[in-house]
This record gives C-alpha cells, sequence and structure tokens, in this order.
C-alpha cells in the first residue's frame, strides 16, 4: 500500500481560544480519514472545552500537564512526539505562538513543540488587532522560517464581534492541508493549473447541455499538487463537490469559451497544465435571452458550433507548460486515449473508462506518456492523483 495513506498519529495540541469547540470536529474528521489522534491541552484551553470531550472522542487520555505522570514514564514530553506523524496546534494563540517562536518550554504543549522530532504545523485564532499585532506577525514570521507550518487565518467575524483576519481555518479545511506536512515535495514550488468539473453551454436562461462530470477528479488532483508542494491554480465548471483549501488561486469559468479565457490569462506563469475538465465539444449557436415556450408540435431546433479546444489550444502555444491531458471513454478506451493524446500533442495522458470514473468517488487509470503506459487497479480518486503527481514529477526531472 502507498504509504501515504497509511493512517497517521496526529498529535493535536489545543489552547485557549473559543476555537477551540472547531478541534472538536476536527479530531472526529481525522478519525473518520483513518487518522489516530492524541490530545494534549493547555491548562487555559480546559476552560473552553472539558478534556473529557477529548478523551471521548479521540479514545485517548487528555494530557495537559507537564508533571501529570500519565505517561508511563514520566517523560510526555519526549513519548507524545516521538509516537506522532504530526503535531497540530489548533487553535493556537498569540501566546502560545510567542512561546514557541522563542523556543520557551513552560508547560506541556509548548515543551512537546520544543522537544519534537515530527513536523510541526500551528493554526492560529485570535482577534484581529492580535494578529496584526507587529510582535504577532514578527513571532510568524519566525516560525515560518524555523521551518514550522502555518495555517494562516481566515478574515471574516470574529467570537469577539469584530471583523478582520484571525479567525481559525475551519476543521474540514484543517484536516485537508494536514497531510501535506508528511507528503514529499515531489513538485516543489511548481506553478500548476488545473481545468476541473462539467462545463455548461446555456440553450435559453433556464436550460443548458452539460455532463456527469463531479469535479472530484480534478479536485483530487489540486490536492495532491498541493500537498506535493505545488503552487495551484484551479479553474473550474460545474462541479457536485467542495474546493480543496490552500490553492494559490481559484475561480469559475462556466461555459467553455469562459473556461478557455481564464486559463489563457494564467496559462503563461505555469510550469504544468492538467486538463481535467469535461468540456463540451460544442456551444448553441443559437442560445436564447428568453425562455424557450412549447410551439405546438413544433420541438425548438438547437444548433450547434465547436468550441474552442482549450488542450491542444495550450499544446500549441510556443513555449507551452507541461501538458497532461485526460480521456474518458465508453469503449476503445486504450485506443482512442493514444490517438487523442497523439492528436493534442501532449507529452502525458490520463486514460479512464467512463462507467468507473465520471462522477463517481474512484477511478481506474492507464497513464500513458513517451516512455511507457501504465494502468494501476480502480483506487480512490486521490490515490489515482498521487499515482499522477508521482509519473509526473518523475517526468519533469
Ligand atoms: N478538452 C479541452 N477542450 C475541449 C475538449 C476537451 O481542453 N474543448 C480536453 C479535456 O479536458 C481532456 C482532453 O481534452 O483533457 C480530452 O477530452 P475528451 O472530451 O476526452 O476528448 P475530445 O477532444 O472532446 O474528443 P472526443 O469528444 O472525440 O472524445
Amino acid at each position: 500500500m502507498n504509504p501515504l495513506f497509511m493512517s497517521k498519529h496526529i498529535l493535536l495540541g489545543i489552547t485557549g481560544g473559543i476555537a477551540a469547540y472547531k478541534s472538536c470536529e476536527l479530531v472526529r474528521l481525522l478519525k473518520k480519514q483513518g487518522h489516530s489522534v492524541s490530545v494534549v491541552m493547555t491548562n487555559s484551553a480546559t476552560e473552553f472545552v472539558s478534556p473529557l470531550t477529548f478523551q471521548a472522542l479521540t479514545g485517548n487520555p487528555v494530557l495537559s500537564d507537564t508533571y501529570s505522570g500519565a505517561s508511563n514514564n514520566g517523560m510526555a514530553h519526549i513519548n507524545l512526539t516521538r509516537e506522532a506523524d504530526a503535531f497540530l496546534i489548533a487553535p493556537a494563540t498569540a501566546n502560545t505562538i510567542a512561546k514557541i517562536a522563542n523556543g520557551s518550554a513552560d508547560n506541556l504543549l509548548t515543551t512537546l513543540a520544543a522537544a519534537r522530532k515530527c513536523p510541526l504545523a500551528v493554526a492560529p485564532a485570535m482577534n484581529v488587532e492580535m494578529w496584526n499585532n507587529p510582535a504577532n506577525l514578527r513571532n510568524i514570521e519566525q516560525l515560518v522560517s524555523d521551518g514550522i507550518t502555518v495555517f494562516y487565518p481566515n478574515s471574516g467575524e470574529q467570537a469577539c464581534g469584530e471583523t478582520g483576519t484571525g479567525r481559525m481555518v475551519e476543521a474540514v479545511d484543517l484536516a485537508d492541508l494536514l497531510e501535506d506536512l508528511w507528503t514529499p515535495k515531489l513538485l516543489s514550488s511548481k506553478k500548476v493549473l488545473i481545468t476541473a468539473g462539467a462545463t455548461f453551454e446555456t440553450i435559453d436562461p433556464v436550460r443548458g447541455i452539460t455532463n456527469i462530470s463531479s469535479g472530484q477528479m480534478g479536485m483530487a488532483l489540486a490536492r495532491a499538487c498541493r500537498a506535493a508542494g505545488a503552487k495551484v491554480t484551479l479553474i473550474y465548471g460545474q462541479i457536485q463537490t467542495a474546493l480543496p483549501a490552500g490553492l494559490a488561486h481559484s475561480e469559475q469559468a462556466i461555459s467553455a469559451e469562459a473556461m478557455y479565457q481564464a486559463v489563457h490569462r494564467h496559462i503563461h506563469e505555469q510550469d504544468v497544465f492538467i486538463s481535467v475538465a469535461a468540456v463540451a465539444d460544442y456551444k448553441v449557436k443559437n442560445s436564447s435571452n428568453e425562455k424557450l415556450k412549447k410551439n405546438g408540435n413544433q420541438p425548438p431546433v438547437i444548433e450547434l458550433t465547436e468550441n474552442p479546444d482549450i488542450l491542444a489550444s495550450v499544446a500549441t502555444l510556443p513555449s507551452p507548460p507541461f501538458c497532461v491531458g485526460f480521456a474518458a471513454e465508453s469503449h476503445q478506451v486504450l485506443e482512442f486515449a493514444r490517438t487523442k493524446r497523439l492528436r493534442k500533442n501532449v507529452p502525458m495522458l490520463v486514460a479512464n473508462q467512463v462507467s468507473v470514473s465520471m462522477g463517481k468517488p474512484t477511478n481506474q487509470i492507464t497513464i500513458i506518456d513517451d516512455l511507457a503506459e501504465t494502468s494501476f487497479p480502480e483506487t480512490s480518486k486521490r490515490q489515482a492523483a498521487d499515482e499522477i503527481v508521482k509519473r509526473l514529477a518523475e517526468l519533469l526531472a
């Protein structure tokens, strides 16, 4: 099994902020992903959520004092991070951030941060003025230069009633971003543009032509590329799934023409283009601004005209990024895919069977490139995306 998908042990540090309630949901999501979680709390965190809550959610004892003796040899500050694949502090208060930035170790949580061997990430949560305080921003910079990952807070309405930056990243996004900590950086600092989802071609104000693509493969690839260290720009049509966190840029482009324009606005700065979107080959020539009405026995005539081929247009740019195409076929999958790769002039193409891929959480892919043709068994789209990233990194090297 790919070691990336083996369950991890996560040490979750909780400090004293109202966002501590979001960490209950985070534990639930991490457990659902198959990970195990141990919780360590500062004393002030226990004022916000009871340790018993986290004990029940994790199934593990919750530690909050350096000398509690709950660890069998009294070495909790060493043992807890030695057993962990990652240490996440969420929420991280300005106070705890300041202590970690300065190497202070005055409670179990900060001592663990100082004595850790595993990767450390912090998810700050605080009032907007505290976040913008130059001392805090200096401390954040210090954490980053010390190799600590910062999941930067969101902007919005705060528990104190003020508005601005300081809201902790949502639990669902933290659970998504956490995997970046243990993923090898195969695409470090590469810029990757991905198209995803289904396009929609308007017939009239209430009707259109679309397809059954859900966007799941594109989202899985965006996550896999981000986790591998890439700066991801995502241009998506209609999707039935959540957008990944931590993207460099994302925007929606519903029609093929809008997607073509959006891709060409961003393509010049990209190293890689992965064209996952199920783009309509044709748009409606005679689309109507008014809703079409039934007209006796006379069905309306919908005239079609060809859309631009986005992938082919990128692949034929004077200095194109490395292009990866997809081919979803209902039959003769490999034959059509091989021809499509040559026709579109792309170095790498991923072939899949419509019936096991489109609109589904799983996929069975074959990667075709200049050197090899490799088929993988049916897996989750996320695992398929990791195989694509692995091969992409080999070809880029
Ligand atoms: N594609 C694109 N723009 C289009 C059509 C397709 O960028 N107008 C891209 C898709 O994102 C995919 C690849 O081209 O990466 C192949 O798409 P597919 O729909 O399988 O092939 P088509 O070129 O449409 O050919 P056909 O309909 O004959 O299968």
